[in-house]
């Protein structure tokens, strides 16, 4: 039989598996964690430690259909400019709780599109974060780039204020898609963005790209790909687009009888997979490429991938806070998450406090299953003698689970002494193999296709 019949028959064309960012993931998490609990876990960080800050602008003058991100159009500036004093106050309020000597391995903005921001806007709030924590060695500034939305000032400021990683929207080159996708963007103005952000000595490009759109086929994506590679970037996300018009409404413009099947996205992501491949570039986790000499992919060899909400990083902070309007944030302790509406968020930090509205607090088995997961995502193997060690659970437990698993996935997987491996063939199936170590109810939360 070949393996494309087996993947069919295990389920992978009907399956809808979480991308696992977070374990438990966010459908589970509940109020039962507190504005209270926040402030408490900030107060935990050591001191002279090292976190990761995210700051979430969830703002865009364009909505694109296809985009499934909590964002808010403006023709204005003026929601922009409130919503910055609000995380200019949240800031402060970070300030007064994280302990001494901290600081920043990671800034990331994120959103939406931060590039939105004004000048003037951009260096307040850059200001801002170094009134809270300064850079540590070898820290990271990225930025979320959509570019449409950028020009040379925006970009001396960014760069001024130390931003080394900028990461740019580009989803696909080919217009009949870029229409059919609410996305219009010409091929010069993408090359522009490069140009500009290379021009200021940034040293490391990131671009989005996305296989599973409508209209998409081998030769389209072959296309965009080549096009994408005459950029050189150091990195490359190709996500699957998650097509879910009953969550994101704007989605109800695009045609569903377009849209590729199952099968058919699985061999856009093969294309594609091949040519960055045979480009040199190496395979990060499930949906990234990254050039030999990026941190990612050094991360991969040498056994610190990692997985967060913002997807594969070599980060080794264990702290990572999330600021502004639904922003996450991950502590030791467990995931608090801000008020995702931007009213109700609003009015907690104007009232002096933080606007943690749900999370989860680890208990149980959670950050050990939470770990088998993550090392799943990042480097296609748990790793027995890490668990042991970290998490006191006995070989013969694990190989008991291992086992199990292998048995439902008819022992494609490979067992050993050192723990539980992926082969490449079994891959695409690796969300659906982490789905047997999650131990919550996967049945309320609307997932995307495993593909
Ligand atoms: C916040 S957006 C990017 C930044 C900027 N606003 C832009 O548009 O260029 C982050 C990324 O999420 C991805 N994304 C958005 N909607 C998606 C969907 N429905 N399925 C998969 N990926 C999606 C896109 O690749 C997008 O570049
Ligand atoms: S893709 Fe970017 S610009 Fe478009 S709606 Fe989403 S966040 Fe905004």
């Amino acid at each position: 039989m070949d393996t494309r019949t087996q993947l069919s028959r295990l389920g992978l064309f009907d399956a809808k598996v979480p991308r696992y960012t977070s374990y438990p993931t966010a459908p589970h998490f509940s109020n039962a964690v507190t504005p209270g609990h926040f402030a408490s876990w900030i107060d935990a960080v050591p001191e002279n430690g090292t976190v990761s800050l995210y700051l979430h602008v969830p703002f865009c003058r364009r909505l694109c259909w296809f985009c499934a991100c909590r964002t808010q159009g403006t023709a204005t500036l003026a929601p922009v400019e409130a919503y910055v004093e609000t995380l200019k106050a949240e800031l402060d309020l970070l300030k007064r709780h994280l302990p001494r000597g901290v600081k920043l391995s990671r800034l990331h903005w994120g959103g939406g599109t931060p590039t939105l921001l004004s000048p003037d806007l951009m260096r307040a709030l850059i200001d801002k974060v170094h009134e809270v924590a300064d850079f540590a060695d070898n820290a990271e500034f990225s930025v979320e780039i959509d570019p449409n939305e950028l020009d040379g000032e925006r970009l001396d400021v960014l760069a001024a204020g130390g931003m080394n990683r900028a990461s740019i929207g580009v989803q696909d080159f080919d217009e009949e898609i870029q229409q059919t996708i609410g996305r219009p963007q010409g091929y010069d103005v993408t090359r522009e963005a490069v140009e500009m952000i290379r021009e200021r000595g940034v040293h490391s490009l990131n671009a989005d790209i996305l296989y599973g759109l409508p209209h998409q086929t081998r030769s389209r994506i072959t296309e965009t790909v080549q096009k994408l590679l005459s950029f050189a970037p150091d990195r490359v996300a190709l996500y699957g687009y998650a097509h879910v018009p009953w969550m994101a409404k704007r989605q109800q413009m695009i045609p569903s009888e377009a849209l590729p099947t199952p099968s058919e996205r699985l061999d856009l992501f093969d294309t594609a997979r091949r040519l960055f491949v045979w480009d040199g570039y190496a395979e990060i986790g499930i949906d990234h490429f990254a050039a030999p000499d990026d941190g990612l992919a050094i991360a991969q060899k040498t056994g610190r991938l990692r997985r967060n909400f913002q997807g594969y990083t070599d980060d080794t902070s264990e702290v990572l806070i999330g600021l502004g309007a639904s922003s996450i944030s991950k502590f030791p302790q467990g995931y608090a998450q801000n008020a995702p509406s931007t009213g109700v968020y609003t009015g907690a930090i104007r009232e002096g406090r933080f606007a943690t509205a749900k999370g989860h607090a680890f208990s149980g088995e959670d950050t050990l299953r939470a770990r088998m997961i993550e090392m799943l995502m990042c480097d296609f193997r748990i790793r027995s003698s890490e668990l042991m060690r970290d998490h006191g659970i006995s070989e013969s437990a694990l190989t008991a689970m291992f086992k199990r698993v292998n048995t439902a996935f008819e022992g494609l997987m490979e067992i050993t002494e050192d723990g539980l491996f992926v082969p490449e063939e079994a891959r695409p199936l690796t969300r659906m193999i982490a789905r047997h170590f999650d131990a919550y109810d996967l049945s309320k939360a609307g997932h995307s296709s495993a593909v």
